[in-house]
């Protein structure tokens, strides 16, 4: 009777658990998500003899020697990470296949090996694959040892014995644990083995990385499972077809979800890139209609991207299509041009595109969208010199936005020569000699400013 092992049903989407098996999860509603996870004797053993080990201790008299820190040797980890990472956390670097997760961790090896042992596990690359890679972003010398393994227990041993200070798990979709039962990837296996790591990382204060694929709903082999378990998470996004990539911070036990990194992947790996509103400016083209340039803040930065807009009369049924602005909001913002802007959009296809693979999620851009679908419908340009801020509103208004400043001096610093800004608190903006604002009330004002005819 003791050895009977106990089955939960596990949702992929939510996290809940539940005795019983259903086509619908009883918590979050969705279809067809629940999996099975037969939770071993050994774990359910594993776990009440540690419960059995713990006292509780008074708050007062707990240990308060700061978290220990380390950089990763590479700014814009560190920067998302809080200041680098924390000694004894457990990292989950999540994102699509071949977006350069194993890269950007071989990377922090490069970097951080000549001062801490590194063990490198890697269950989807041979080792000399690996050091193929690594001879290709010039990573010599320290200590990094490299484990292709899959097996949890032996990684496990390898990393007792070694003591490394360091552990890079790639990926955790690849690791098993051979008596649980199910594939490795399952949600099972993802969540039995990271919670074994995770014993292993707080016991031995070990820093571990771990990579994890996203599939294809977007989350880690079902969301929740993962996150809540580990210290960090963080997300590298980018569009494959272009250089550019974003480390954005899901959560973080030891810090800010502010901060993002910025990347770019060249022919030897990726590169800090400090100044992101440079890069996705260049290139620009000159006085051409259908583009204007928006500020948008991204963690604490403000970063400027330029949105492309392509306006044609439709031949058939009037197309949309938008690739970096939410397809809602850019038929909203077709719609409030054509109705408080006087301009006749319905009947044409509409292409937006931001460049650089971003996505512009804060409605500070949607002045700049707005004006970049106006100056292709009218096809006259807006000149190169002049960037947008500001949300419309449904009645055409042009509402403030918040710290208009701090955008302004990067459009300032980018050479900009005039902007357009909310009339409502543009008092308050600071001046920049040489950057002239052009304060406007409401979307045709904001046309006739910068698209009248001379
Ligand atoms: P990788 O780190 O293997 O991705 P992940 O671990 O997230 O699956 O990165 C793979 C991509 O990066 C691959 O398509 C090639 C590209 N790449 C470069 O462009 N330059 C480089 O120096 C390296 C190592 C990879
Ligand atoms: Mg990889």
């Amino acid at each position: 009777m003791a050895n009977r092992q106990k089955t939960v049903y596990l949702c992929s989407e939510c996290g809940c658990e539940t005795p019983n098996w259903a086509g619908k999860c009883p918590s979050c509603g969705a279809w067809n998500t629940l999996a099975e996870l037969r939770l071993g004797k050994d774990s359910a053993g594993r776990s009440s003899s540690s419960a059995r080990g713990a006292k509780p201790k008074k708050l007062q008299e707990l240990d308060t020697a700061e978290e220990v820190r380390f950089s990763t040797g590479i700014s814009e980890f560190d920067r998302v990470l809080g200041g680098g990472a924390v000694l004894g956390s457990l990292i989950l670097v999540g994102g699509a296949p071949g977006i350069g997760k194993s890269t950007l961790l071989l990377q922090m090896c490069a970097a951080t090996a000549e001062t801490r042992r590194i063990l490198y596990v890697s269950g989807e690359e041979s080792e000399r694959q690996l050091k193929l890679r690594a001879d290709r972003l010039g990573v010599t010398g320290g200590e990094i040892y490299v484990l292709a393994e899959t097996d949890l227990d032996a990684i496990l041993a390898a990393a007792e014995s070694l003591r490394p200070e360091i552990v890079i798990i790639d990926s955790i979709q690849t690791v098993n644990q051979a008596d649980v039962g199910s594939a490795p990837g399952s949600i099972t296996q993802v969540r039995e083995c990271t919670m074994r790591i995770m014993r292993l990382c707080k016991e031995k204060n070990l820093t571990v990385f771990v990579v994890g694929h996203i599939n294809k709903e977007g989350s880690i082999a079902g969301p929740k499972v993962l996150e809540h378990m580990v210290d960090c998470v963080l997300y590298f996004e980018g569009e494959r077809s272009t250089s550019f990539r974003i480390l954005r911070a899901a959560k973080n036990r030891f810090g800010s979800t502010n901060e993002i990194g910025v990347f770019e992947m060249a022919d030897r790996g990726l590169a800090c890139v400090e100044n992101p509103s440079e890069m996705l400016l260049s290139g620009r083209p000159e006085n051409c209609p259908g583009t204007c340039v928006a500020c948008v803040i991204e963690g604490t930065r403000p970063i400027l991207a330029e949105v492309q807009a392509l306006v044609t009369p439709s031949a058939y049924n009037a197309a949309r299509r938008s690739n970096g602005v939410d397809y809602n909001r850019a038929a909203m913002l077709l719609a409030v041009l054509e109705k408080r802007g006087g301009l006749s959009v319905a009947g044409c296809d509409s292409y937006i595109n931001v460049i650089g693979g971003l996505t512009l999620e804060e409605p500070a851009a949607d002045l700049a969208t707005s004006l970049a679908v106006a100056s292709s419908y009218l096809d006259r340009p807006l000149g190169a010199d002049l960037a947008a801020i500001g949300e419309v509103g449904l009645s055409g208004e042009i509402r403030s936005v918040s710290v208009l400043n701090q955008r302004l001096s990067e459009i300032y610093r980018l050479g900009f020569k005039r902007c357009v800004v909310p009339v409502h608190r543009s008092e308050e903006a600071a001046s920049f000699s040489g950057l002239r604002l052009i304060p406007v009330r409401n979307i045709s004002e904001a046309i006739a400013a910068v698209l009248a005819r001379e």
